[in-house]
């Protein structure tokens, strides 16, 4: 299904994970502060970015030529503690001196369809994101983008309703923002994605599949989530 293969990388353990997209992040902070003078990372939500963020938090870095873009977030009130920000501002952007000019969380707080429209401004200016975070749910969404719900290939972003993982209002990067990025990096660890990585590896369109197809992709996952173990 993708016209170039991908770059599935198995690692013995969640934290191997988080260290692995550690190095990537850092490296391709690198490579776009060198070519480009700024690096515009996409943040994913989940327990292994969160991981992966902390760790980060812990090194030297350029960062306040650092921009910081979420992939989606959950309509709940800027300061609840699930939104994806939140995550974030715990794990990273208090840790470390940011030009907090440069943190662009999606404001989810004022519904998904202002939020979407306000953050499809903030991403257009923004596109081409040099690396963009992505998990896999157990039903092989990523962002929030879930199955069953239909993917515009033009979209920067997408208001989403009756989501089925909670809360059902988020917004979302669409298939245009994603798929105009330099390189997707995907986590994945633990057995409950095992069997939506091995859909996504039968070929199954999963968002997932939808939105790594034909792009520069690494997938990160762990031993007890690989469907080849
Ligand atoms: C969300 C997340 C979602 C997440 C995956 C994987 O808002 O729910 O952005 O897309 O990345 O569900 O999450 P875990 O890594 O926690 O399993």
């Amino acid at each position: 299904m993708n016209s170039r293969p991908l770059d599935w990388r198995v690692l013995p353990d969640a934290d191997a994970v988080a260290e692995a997209a550690t190095r990537i992040i850092a490296a391709a902070a690198v490579d776009a502060i060198g070519q480009r003078g700024a690096f515009r990372l996409v943040l994913a939500g989940g327990r292994t970015p969160e991981a992966a963020y902390r760790l980060l938090a812990h090194q030297g870095a350029d960062w306040d030529l650092w921009e910081f873009y979420f992939g989606d977030e959950r309509c709940l009130p800027a300061d609840h503690a699930e939104r994806n920000s939140w995550m974030a501002e715990g794990a990273i952007w208090s840790q470390v001196p940011l030009n907090k000019r440069k943190v662009h969380p999606i404001p989810a707080e004022l519904g998904a369809e202002v939020a979407a429209e306000h953050y499809a401004r903030i991403v257009a200016a923004a596109a081409p994101f040099d690396l963009v975070l992505l998990g896999v749910g157990e039903d092989g969404h990523t962002a929030s983008l879930f199955p069953g719900q239909p993917l515009n290939s033009e979209a920067l972003t997408v208001a989403v309703h009756e989501a089925p993982k909670p809360p059902p209002d988020r917004v979302s990067l669409g298939l245009g923002a994603l798929q105009s990025s330099r390189y997707l990096l995907v986590l994945a660890t633990g057995a409950g994605k095992r069997e939506a990585l091995g859909r996504w590896q039968a070929g199954e369109e999963l968002p997932i599949a939808r939105v790594c197809h034909g792009q520069r992709v690494t997938v990160l996952l762990d031993e007890a989530a690989n469907p080849g173990a």
